[in-house]
């Protein structure tokens, strides 16, 4: 498979092993829990930190585990300003962005390689996070989306792309464009392996529903045609037919077969589910019965902004949630809530963990909340955002729409919109004039105010009316978490910044087995920590550089003995410890591997 060649690769593609893992610090006074609990990593997240480091945090928690991604990163159009900074320990790395700009803009010849350098360590953590049959959706436009697709198929196998859906995003062109108006953005879609996922089909729109017809009032309920007729070679599909009103059809239009045998055809006309137009002489059809056709569609790789949005159906949604602050401090590239429902129905259920790694503004949680609120779901989120509105943007929508808020605002709608050029103003404007009065006169009395507007030639009239209210809640809560130290050896040996038990726990179960640890307990006689089905691990460690000094924190016959007498199974026990007072040769006869704290801690995974 060809594979996609960009400056630093050889440097980036391990990098993600080498990022240093770091505890997730939960700060009580922004998280909002449920009334009577405690924040915990177990709740929705929000994370203020970068994401290449949080997504490490999580793996020790969450490796395999989470069943969609929606991730909405920088577009790298070079008006972004995002930064090209991480912390990559080659020389050649480092002194090729000391010499280069940085925000990433336009002028740069190398922003391409930087935005790729960016993404293929997230990408590496984000498949580690993604469990079996969990999906990722990611969206993108025409600066990086066919780079990005090379990249994903190099990453994720190009047998688990599924799809590029085009969002349709512009609900009117931009008539300022120099060349093309760009009314789409792009949805790329790939599996951590197709053979375990399954789409789930959309619900059928209130407009599909309505094509269904009952003008017989066949008690079976509405249905719709469909053509009895087909190019198909079908050896049974060249019979004469009889209408009700004794017309004689020869056969199937000129190379084209019937669906089904004279046999089947015969049976459907008797049980009702052949048309024959209301005069009961027309061209036969077959009648497709709602009650009877699947209960979702299948999904189109075509969205439009009817059914998930626009750019101007997000911005009137954050705006409504923040109608307290002014309309310029808002955060300028928001997605439709719609546009991410979509990605839920397909790819969730009920339990689903989704993950969104460049938050923005939530409205991955929000959507998520409204998923939940509408079919009573138990839908979880960790969102990643790096800015300082991490807090005061991110955590603070999903706080209002946890809560309720009250919003104002105006309310807009368009009752006219017309393409007008000079040449038809000329010859039609008083006709035009005429309409916009009466459209005035009409309406005018339902609104506060008509404006009337011709910008990039287009017309629009448009009524605004002064709109207050109280959004109610949708409940739910959230655990909001900063990023701690690096658990590595410097902090163990020096005594500064020392993990948690829980952190050490979960950080080295999952160095040792690659998998995450649900639940971490209290410190138990044995050290026993977690198991998988070939290991049980053990960890023996308290924050404390004094204790872990003495003599009480080493490995010793008691302890050993405990560690036999409460294994099951014969599995090997894998235990972490600062010092051992027995030999590794006596250790192994029973079944038992040694790793030393702090050095064993980082036998880092994929070694
Ligand atoms: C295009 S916006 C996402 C908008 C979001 N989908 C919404 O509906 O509001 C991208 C976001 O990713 C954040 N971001 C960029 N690089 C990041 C990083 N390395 N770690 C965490 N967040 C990052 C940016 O600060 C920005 O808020």
């Amino acid at each position: 498979m060809p594979t996609l060649e960009f400056k630093g690769k050889q440097f980036v593609y391990s990098h993600h092993l080498g990022v240093p893992f770091r505890e997730l610090k939960v700060i009580s006074d922004k998280s909002l829990p449920a009334k009577g609990q405690k924040p915990s990593l177990d709740d929705n997240l929000i994370i203020h930190g970068d994401n290449l480091e949080a997504l490490k945090a999580l793996l020790p928690t969450h490796a395999g585990k989470v069943d969609c991604i929606f991730i909405d990163p920088p577009y790298n159009t070079g008006n972004e300003g995002w930064c090209y900074n991480d912390n990559v320990r080659s020389p050649l790395m480092r002194e090729w962005l000391k010499k280069s700009a940085n925000p990433v803009d336009k002028e740069d010849l190398e922003r391409h390689d930087k935005w790729l350098c960016m993404m293929w360590p997230r990408l590496q953590l984000l498949k580690e996070l993604l469990s079996e049959r969990g999906s990722i959706w990611i969206t993108l436009d025409d600066n990086e989306a066919q780079r990005c697709k090379m990249m994903l198929d190099e990453i994720f196998g190009e047998e688990n792309f599924v799809a590029s859906c085009i969002w349709h995003k512009m609900d009117s062109p931009k008539n300022t464009a120099r060349y093309f108006s760009e009314d789409h953005d792009y949805l790329l879609v790939y599996t951590k392996n197709i053979a375990f996922w399954e789409l789930n089909h959309l619900p059928r729109t209130d407009e599909m529903v309505s094509r269904y017809q009952n003008p017989d009032n066949d008690p079976r309920g509405p249905w719709l045609l469909s053509d009895l007729d087909a190019r198909n070679k079908y050896s049974k599909g060249l019979y004469s037919i009889t209408t009700p009103k004794g017309r004689v059809i020869q056969g199937p239009p000129k190379g084209k077969y019937w669906r089904i045998s004279e046999e089947k055809f015969k049976e459907m006309d008797q049980d009702g589910r052949i048309w024959w137009g209301a005069d009961g002489n027309a061209d036969p059809n077959i009648k497709r019965f709602l009650s009877e056709v699947r209960d979702g569609v299948v999904p189109q790789t075509i969205w439009n902004w009817k059914d998930v949005g626009s750019t101007r159906h997000a911005k009137t949604e954050i705006l409504k949630v923040f109608s307290d602050t002014d309309e310029r401090e808002i955060f300028v590239t928001p997605k439709p809530k719609a546009l991410v429902a979509r990605v839920l129905a397909i790819a969730t259920d009920k339990n689903s963990l989704i993950l969104d790694s460049f938050a923005g503004s939530a409205t991955t949680a929000h959507s998520v909340l409204e998923a939940n609120k509408k079919d009573d779901g138990n839908r979880r989120f960790i969102l990643i955002e790096c800015e300082d509105y991490a807090d005061t943007l991110t955590a603070e929508r999903v706080r209002r729409v946890i809560n309720g808020y009250p919003y104002t605002g105006t309310q807009r709608d368009e009752l006219h919109r017309e393409n007008i050029t000079w040449s038809t103003f000329e010859k039609k404007h008083s006709k035009v004039l005429d309409h916009v009065a009466s459209i005035e006169n009409l309406q005018g009395h339902e609104y506060d105010k008509i404006s009337k507007q011709i910008k990039d030639g287009v017309l629009t009239v448009t009524g605004e009316r002064k709109v207050k209210g109280t959004a109610p809640g949708l409940g739910g809560s959230f655990t909001y978490c900063t990023l701690g130290e690096p658990i590595d050896i410097e902090s163990l040996l020096t005594g500064k910044g020392l993990p948690t038990f829980e952190a050490l726990a979960r950080y080295v179960f999952y160095t040792a087995t690659g998998q995450s640890l649900a639940k971490v307990g209290e410190p138990a006689p044995d050290g026993f920590i977690g198991e998988t089905d070939l290991f049980r691990v053990h960890l023996f460690y308290q924050p404390n550089r004094e204790w872990l000094r003495s003599n009480e924190a080493a490995l010793n016959a008691e302890r050993v003995t405990a560690i036999e007498q409460n294994s099951k199974g014969g599995k090997r026990a894998i235990v972490f410890a600062v010092a051992k007072f027995m030999s590794q040769k006596e250790l192994t006869a029973r079944r038992i591997e040694f790793c030393q704290l702090p050095y064993a801690v980082h036998r880092i995974l994929g070694d």
